[in-house]
């Protein structure tokens, strides 16, 4: 991962081959997952926070969900919206593809 002018690049798309995947954002686990896909657009994507917004347990995939193993609170895997908490959701960024990468642009 590197960063320059607010933008920092999480990582080479071809080395990414599944979703959700993995990373490491600031030292912090995070996945990049395929964002809802609209009819006729390209694929984006998103970074979605591990960590569960209730007391801190770290999401794993499972399904279609992203599920936090401490009380069972569950994600979409596409949206980072819970599933079974009305309101909660993981905190989310848009990815963006640059020259083959995908990098996160801070506002
Ligand atoms: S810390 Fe995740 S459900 Fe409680």
């Amino acid at each position: 991962m590197s960063e320059s002018n607010g933008v920092k690049v999480i990582g080479s798309v071809e080395d990414f081959t599944a979703f959700p995947a993995h990373v490491k954002v600031d030292m912090q686990p995070h996945y990049i997952v395929e964002a809802p896909r609209i009819e006729g657009e390209e694929q984006r994507y998103t970074l979605i926070s591990a960590i569960c917004p209730h007391a801190g347990g770290i999401v794993r995939p499972h399904l279609n969900e992203l599920v936090c193993p401490l009380h069972y609170w569950c994600f979409d895997a596409k949206t980072g919206e819970s599933t079974n908490v009305p309101g909660e959701t993981l905190e989310c960024a848009p990815l963006e593809v640059r020259d083959g990468k995908f990098v996160l642009v801070e506002a």
